[in-house]
């Protein structure tokens, strides 16, 4: 079995000898975002997107455009509750190959109702190669004054400076995460170290006392052996966004659980795994740089984030009852029963498949709570999100 791309394998085998073993989190950033030689950020070998039919994994944006028509149909909701501001502003962060975005403008451009004279669309991405990508499929877009913009962070945008939307589909479960496990009645933090041109697991202490304190915050009674993965940076995010955000809503669309689901006792192995040509394994030390890795999101630890930087919980729901109440009925009324895209389109809504186990968390700021079409139907009690629930 190969070990990875070999000038990354190397990357990180160095950083390992100069360092000792690291903390899986380190070793997840490196795999997926080493500036020349991560999984994200270079180009593959064979010119294959990474996101896709040809690649390893496919997104929403990828089976059908309508997650897309129900996010403009939704924005353009929240464009008239925050009273047409001009500019009015969409930030998705990590947006991949950028189909989302380009659903979203399309959409609006075929309204003739719409804000797209004041909208300004702002992509948020780290990797130079989706990037690219996404200059790509949005080039009938960027010629468009004042429309399109990129950043590399949302550090780079002001301090409440976005009045609108932030949207991200897929970002937090892509985002590295630590992994802890219950050895001998103790929660260690697993490490990763290279011996005999191999990387091998290794454990060590937790690494700080965030991580400490949310470990002693989630842990539901963990039976021994337990291994979990806990998303720091995803609270980062959060504070980032609440920092950047005057008035307005965040929508997070991910696959991913409440805190008390997610961290459940019987769930015994957690929820880490890899991508490889929309095949699933979870070997993270082989095809390093070449596959991508990946972990169920927390919802309620990021609810609870959001609420500590100013970002109240509106709503939590999953994608097939967000597209319902967007009107998806009506979005597909159109297509031809039994017609490849009418069957592509339901894929999104399927209960046990993408409309189950993708849940859109809704947050606001600056405004009273709205009633938004997207939150119509709510499968979930708010109160399912509380984090020390999982207590
Ligand atoms: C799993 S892909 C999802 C792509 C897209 N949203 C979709 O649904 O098809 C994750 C994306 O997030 C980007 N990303 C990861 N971490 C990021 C960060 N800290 N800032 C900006 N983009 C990031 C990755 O480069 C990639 O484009």
């Amino acid at each position: 079995m190969v070990i990875g791309h070999p000038e990354l394998v190397a990357a990180i085998a160095s950083e390992i000898a100069v360092l000792g073993p690291i903390p899986f989190v380190r070793f997840m950033d490196l795999a997926l975002y080493h500036p020349q030689f991560g999984y994200y950020m270079r180009h593959p070998d064979d010119g294959s997107p990474r996101i896709g039919w040809s690649g390893d994994f496919y997104t929403s944006a990828d089976v059908h455009p309508i997650l897309g028509q129900a996010v403009a149909k939704q924005a353009r909701q929240i464009d008239s509750l925050l009273g047409s501001p001009d500019p009015v502003t969409i930030v998705e962060m990590g947006p991949g190959k950028g189909l989302l975005a380009k659903h979203i403008l399309s959409a609006c451009q075929r309204d003739p109702g719409s804000f797209q004279h004041r909208l300004r669309y702002i992509l948020i991405e780290r990797s130079p190669a989706m990037r690219a990508s996404q200059r790509r499929h949005l080039s009938s877009f960027v010629n468009q004054p004042n429309l399109l913009t990129w950043a590399d962070s949302l550090d780079e945008l002001g301090p409440e400076s976005v009045t609108g939307l932030v949207l991200s589909n897929e970002l937090i479960d892509a985002l590295p995460v630590h992994r802890v496990q219950l050895r001998n009645g103790q929660i260690d933090e697993l490490c990763v170290d290279y011996r005999d041109g191999r990387f091998v697991e290794c454990f060590r202490p937790l690494s700080s006392d965030l991580l400490t304190h949310r470990v002693r915050d989630l842990n539901a009674g963990w039976p021994e052996g337990y291994r979990t993965e806990i998303n720091l940076q995803a609270l980062d995010w959060m504070k980032q966004v609440g920092h950047c955000l005057q008035r307005g809503i965040v929508l997070t669309i991910d696959y991913g659980h409440t805190a008390h689901d997610l961290y459940r006792p019987d769930r015994r192995n957690g929820t880490f795994l890899c991508y490889f040509r929309h095949s699933v394994n979870d070997d993270p030390y082989v095809r390093v740089g070449e596959q991508d890795m990946t972990a169920h999101v927390d919802f309620s630890s990021l609810a609870d984030a959001g609420q500590a930087h100013g970002l109240s919980v509106t709503g939590f729901t999953n994608q097939m009852s967000f597209l319902m109440g967007l009107g998806v009925e009506q979005m597909i009324g159109d297509l031809e029963p039994e017609s490849p895209a009418f069957h592509a389109a339901l894929h999104l809504l399927k209960p046990n498949g993408m409309g189950g186990t993708f849940k859109v968390l809704v947050q606001h700021k600056g405004i009273e709570p709205p009633r938004l079409d997207g939150l119509t139907f709510k499968p979930f009690f708010g109160s399912s999100l509380a984090a020390r629930s999982a207590a």
